[in-house]
């Protein structure tokens, strides 16, 4: 009798609705998904969703890990849209976030628990009991490794299922900036955030490089690289540099994105002026590209000039 092999189910499957708009391609082993930020936000929410869909026919909890800044957002919008229609539900989900600046006063607009409150979680109605974020205030050493160790157990209740990811211009993810020193040990930690970071997130504080805090608490590299699956997105030129050599690099702690070579289900999602330079000079067009580059030049024609 001929064998059966289950064909596992790949998570990253193009809803064929969308299918014109992006690309597709491997390389180095990883997936990148090349379109605009749009549609980026509808496949990666439509991801999450199917992933939470899956999970709860089987009566399985889901846990996001999720970030913040500008790259998610419209993952978040289109999270909330199928809330509303009734295709996303909160039951038996959990979240967990990556960072949160340091001495930032609860409750001030650029902590990252406001940014989720603003973005997703108010929208959503996820209690609190069910997101879990770096408190943005610790008065003491003692408050801050207390805080630190309730994030590490938090780790261990609820393993991710899916990671979301930004990546900063210098190659950080999460707070990990790039350094000698970067290791892969497990558990949270507090960091010192790199020049290029803060003026990055001055946008933020009004271009004010002195209000952007000089410390964060972000999960290490290890655990983020201990999630079932992650989903990278990255927007706009400032990233192309970063992401060449996260993808095509030496995996190297100067790079931090670079240590996602290390796992087997990550998925780029990127747009065209991220990938402008990760293909090098001798890119070949595969259908799919020239499929998406068509769809492109008909939606923004400023990409291709
Ligand atoms: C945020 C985080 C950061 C950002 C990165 C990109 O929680 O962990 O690593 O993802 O700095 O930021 P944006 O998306 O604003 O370009």
């Amino acid at each position: 009798m001929p064998t059966t092999s289950k064909k596992r189910r790949s998570n990253w499957r193009i809803p064929p609705k969308l299918n014109a708009k992006v690309s597709r391609h491997t390389i180095n082993e990883q997936k990148v998904f090349i379109t605009d930020k749009e549609t980026g936000g509808e496949l990666v929410s439509r991801w999450m969703v199917n992933l939470q869909k899956r999970r709860t026919t089987t009566g399985e909890g889901t846990t996001f890990g999720l970030a913040t800044g500008s790259s998610p957002v419209l993952v978040y919008e289109n999270l909330v849209k199928a809330y509303n229609n009734g295709d996303f539900t909160t039951e038996n989900l959990n979240t967990i976030n990556l960072d949160e600046y340091a001495n930032l006063e609860a409750g001030h607009k650029e902590t990252y628990k406001q940014f989720m409150k603003k973005n997703l979680f108010d929208d959503i109605k996820l209690p609190e009991s069910q997101f879990h974020i770096f408190g943005s205030n610790p008065h003491s050493n003692d408050e801050e490794d207390e805080e630190i160790q309730r994030i590490n157990e938090l780790l261990k209740t609820y393993p991710r299922h899916l990671q979301l990811l930004g990546i900063g211009p210098n190659g950080h993810i999460g707070f990990n900036e790039p350094g000698k020193t970067l290791t892969v040990d497990t558990g949270a930690r507090v960091v010192k955030l790199a020049i290029a970071t803060c003026e990055a997130n001055s946008r933020f504080f009004d271009n004010d490089i002195n209000a952007v805090p000089t410390h964060a608490r972000t999960l290490g590299i290890a655990d983020i690289l201990a999630a079932d699956s992650i989903v990278i997105l990255a927007w706009g030129e400032a990233k192309a540099r970063a992401i060449q050599k996260a993808i095509t690099g030496p995996v190297d702690s100067l790079l931090p994105a670079s240590f996602l070579q290390r796992h087997k289900n990550v998925a780029w999602v990127i747009d065209k002026e991220a990938a402008s330079i990760l293909f090098g000079k001798g890119m070949r067009i595969t259908r799919s590209m020239a499929r998406m580059n068509l769809y492109l030049q008909k939606q923004i024609p400023q990409a291709n000039q």
